[in-house]
């Protein structure tokens, strides 16, 4: 038995993911233009179906290559989300990235491959637009926060910094972690806070192809198979977790990363379609160590700032916690808290560190878009824009 009432009853299935939208904040009587860069690609066509009945953020602006600019969104995209391509969107133009297509948006949401997404992201912060990527180019940016929004918002109090650097009122850019890094980042959060420094983290991924992007990884090699190697994601994770779970400086102006937490990662592609399973070692510098229930009545009690800004995005529970000795599984648990939140089972002592457990995460949710658009939310509560 779980022992948590969301895990017991309504995500016993997985259920197509449409939308997710809890009470209305006070931020919520403005209305919001939304622009997303790289709308037609997997992480793009993600956003669409997490905003398309947002309370206060509406889509205004489609954005994507130069082969797709000038057609319908329609025409341009070949939707592979288990819900229909909403009405609105069919017959909205694409447009190139460029900002002058973009300078009536209030906020730009990017699923731009990292190859293109660099310039793109800075010509729109350039135009003092808010910015949430999800590609990796300014991820270990001294100046740009790299932020899982139900891990550490409290590093949006660098952004007065990043604008008066570059002269501006209003824009930013803030990143999204890697979607391997953020599915485990939220419960080692809730451990350091309540136990301290964590000493060692071993962890081995079994990744979703959707992760990839689309078309992403060939069916012949992925089908019947297990690929042991997605190229750059093991040092995304060990790198991204000691800028996440690290403090700011105490002027707000550069960030304190872990320096004593030693993190490995091995990362392996799986036949699954959503959803990335990560087993999880954990050794506290704290002695004695936790017991096992301790640990897991900290991952169930655990809540962070987007839930008490009351963010319409954010989830019920940050973290689920499983009881049943055969979950989280992809197919079943990826879609707790409409994507939002990590699912965690299977947690136990380890004879080598102290703790092991799996998560488990929606990469294109919490993963990617979500964590966008969440993030994005905590930013107008804050009122950053
Ligand atoms: N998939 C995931 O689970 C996931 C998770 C976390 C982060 N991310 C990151 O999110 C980003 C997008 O990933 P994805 O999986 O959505 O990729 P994808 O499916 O390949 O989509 C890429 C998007 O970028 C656009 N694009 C390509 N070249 C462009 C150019 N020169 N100018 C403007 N737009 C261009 C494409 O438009 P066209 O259709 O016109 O080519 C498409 O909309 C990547 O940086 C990725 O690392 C992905």
């Amino acid at each position: 038995m779980s022992g948590n009432v969301e895990a017991d009853s309504k995500f016993r299935r997985a259920t197509p993911i449409t939308s997710k939208i809890n009470t209305p904040t006070m931020a919520a009587q403005k209305e919001y233009k939304v622009g997303i860069l790289g709308a037609t690609g997997t992480v793009g066509q993600r956003f669409i179906v997490l905003l398309q009945n947002h309370p206060y953020m509406k889509i205004h602006t489609l954005g994507a290559s130069s082969r797709s600019a000038g057609k319908t969104y329609k025409e341009a995209t070949r939707w592979t989300q288990a819900i229909q391509m909403p009405a609105f969107v069919k017959e909205m133009q694409i447009y190139e990235c460029k900002s002058e297509h973009f300078k009536e948006c209030d906020v730009v949401f990017s699923g731009l491959d990292h190859d293109v997404a660099g310039p793109i992201e800075i010509d729109m912060l350039k135009a003092n637009i808010p910015v949430f990527s999800n590609a990796k180019n300014y991820r270990r940016d001294e100046t740009c926060p790299l932020i899982v929004p139900t891990v550490n918002t409290s590093h949006f109090d660098l952004i007065p910094h990043q604008r008066s650097l570059h002269g501006l009122d209003k824009g930013f850019l803030v990143t999204n972690a890697n979607c391997s890094t953020t599915g485990i980042v939220v419960p080692l959060k809730a451990l350091q806070d309540a136990f301290g420094e964590l000493a060692q983290i071993n962890i081995v991924t079994m990744q979703a192809i959707s992760g990839a992007g689309y078309p992403g990884v060939p069916s012949l090699d992925i089908i019947d198979n297990l690929v042991p190697f997605i190229g750059g994601e093991e040092d995304k994770i060990e790198w991204e977790t000691n800028k996440i779970l690290g403090g700011l400086s105490a002027d707000n102006k550069s960030f304190d990363y872990l320096k004593n937490t030693k993190v490995a990662a091995q990362c392996n592609r799986v036949a699954v379609i959503d959803g990335h399973t990560e087993c999880v070692q954990v050794t506290f510098a704290q002695r004695p160590a936790p017991s096992v229930e301790e640990v897991k009545r900290v991952l169930r009690e655990y809540t962070c700032e987007a839930q008490s800004l009351n963010c319409p995005s954010a989830p019920k529970h940050a973290i689920h916690v499983f009881e049943e000795n055969d979950r989280p599984q992809p197919r079943l648990d990826r879609d707790v808290d409409g994507g939002y939140a990590v699912a965690v089972g299977r947690v136990r002592e380890d004879k080598v560190f102290d703790i092991k457990f799996v998560a488990l995460s929606h990469n294109t949710v919490i993963g990617a878009a979500g964590s966008g658009i969440l993030n994005a939310e905590v930013a107008i509560a804050k009122g950053l824009f």
